[in-house]
């Protein structure tokens, strides 16, 4: 969707800042002032003493728009944020400053009202009780919302089938696998018909085949109705390409860029992408980027074979060359080479600095 003056925001937060205590300062900082044992009355005027705790910062002052009929996704590493930005929507934790709305209601005066709009499913969560069915556990779910029960079995059926899940409608939590599980959550989470419903990492760790039905569940979800609003927070960056109106690039606790997949890819402009395959040899990120025309690039070595892949975002089709002969001088074999379309990952990389691997870390040269 594209936004206008007239939009109805499903979203809004307004320079949104969560910290966290470093544990581990504030344990020394106790021993010490405790006595710990024989150097007890030492430490406390020594350097634990000194190391005063530092506020980890998890969100940075996010401010955030989304639409309402809006499938938007929040794209960043392991530890962007991404999880403690959704826990404050969804009611679940308190910012440490700033403000953040959800259909109008203020999470913080108006939880009450927020939580009836909502639902929220993780990736790898563990909900429900082992000695109940499938059909049992989400049918209680339903009661949570005060679904009427007899529209709320039609729900779950209707949703068991669509997600192939119908065959374990009666296989008890406990015999279930994970991905078995999280299909469970998955189908918890439309239960309740939210207006926002907010998925952490909803194709976590699921098969290709179960991904893609999810996938084309929630787009479909979410466009049946035009007041239904989605926020899904994703490492899979096909994912967010595929899925999503808008992308918002969250790194270290701050968005870096917000728009959709394609205006995304179009800000690189005449910028290309370039991967290499090699053998051998020693290529480094900084001399890489060293080369003048590249801009960014992130190498991954595999250790057991020697082999590494680079990607490259490079200004000038004029550097291919020297970066060839750089790839030579490090006495590396050049096994494929290949120019590619533009994707999300290579926005990643321009943006952020780094790679985003499939396990969600961000790897490479700032
Ligand atoms: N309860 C907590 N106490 C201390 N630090 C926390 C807590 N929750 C999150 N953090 C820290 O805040 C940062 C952001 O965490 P968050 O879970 O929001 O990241 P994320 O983007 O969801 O990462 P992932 O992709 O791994 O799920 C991380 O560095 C994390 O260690
Ligand atoms: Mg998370």
């Amino acid at each position: 969707m594209s936004t206008t003056d007239t939009t109805v925001w499903a979203i809004r937060t307004e320079a949104l800042r969560r910290t966290f205590r470093d544990k581990s300062q504030v344990k020394k900082k106790k021993g010490a002032k405790n006595g710990d044992g024989a150097n007890g009355a030492n430490a406390g005027n020594g350097a634990a003493e000194k190391a005063k705790p530092q506020d980890f910062v998890a969100l940075d002052g996010v401010s955030l728009e989304v639409g309402e009929g809006e499938l938007f996704g929040l794209l960043g590493p392991n530890g962007a944020g991404k999880t403690t930005l959704i826990k404050i929507l969804a009611t679940l934790m308190y910012p440490t400053s700033g403000r953040a709305w959800v259909c109008g209601y203020d999470v913080q005066e108006r939880p009450g009202q927020v939580k009836k709009l909502i639902n929220m499913v993780s990736g790898g969560e563990h909900s429900g009780y082992g000695s109940l069915t499938v059909r049992e556990t989400l049918w209680m779910f339903s009661q949570f919302y005060g679904l009427d029960s007899r529209e709320a079995l039609r729900r779950i059926d209707e949703l068991m089938e669509i997600i192939g899940f119908k065959d374990q409608a009666n296989t008890k939590i406990s015999k279930l696998s994970t991905g078995m599980r999280q299909k469970m959550n998955f189908i918890r989470g439309f239960v309740s018909d939210p207006r926002v419903l907010f998925l952490d990492e909803p194709t976590l760790g699921l098969d290709v085949g179960v991904s893609r039905t999810i996938r084309a569940f929630v787009r479909d979800w979410v466009k049946a109705r035009p007041d239904r609003t989605v926020l899904l927070t994703t490492h899979y960056m096909a994912e967010a390409d595929e899925m999503c109106d808008r992308v918002a690039i969250i790194d270290s606790g701050r968005v870096l860029a917000c728009d959709s997949p394609a205006n995304l890819k179009r800000s690189l402009g005449r910028d290309s992408a370039i991967e290499l395959e090699l053998a051998g040899g020693q290529v480094s990120e900084g001399g890489l980027t060293a080369i003048r025309g590249v801009r960014r690039a992130s190498v991954t070595t595999e250790p057991a074979s020697g082999k590494s892949e680079a990607t490259l975002i490079i200004e000038e089709d004029g550097a291919v060359q020297p970066l060839l002969g750089y790839v030579a001088d490090c006495g590396a074999q050049v096994l494929a080479f290949r120019k590619k379309e533009v994707t999300l990952e290579d926005v990643f990389l321009s943006i952020v600095g780094r790679k985003l691997d499939e396990n969600g870390n961000a790897n490479g040269n700032h």
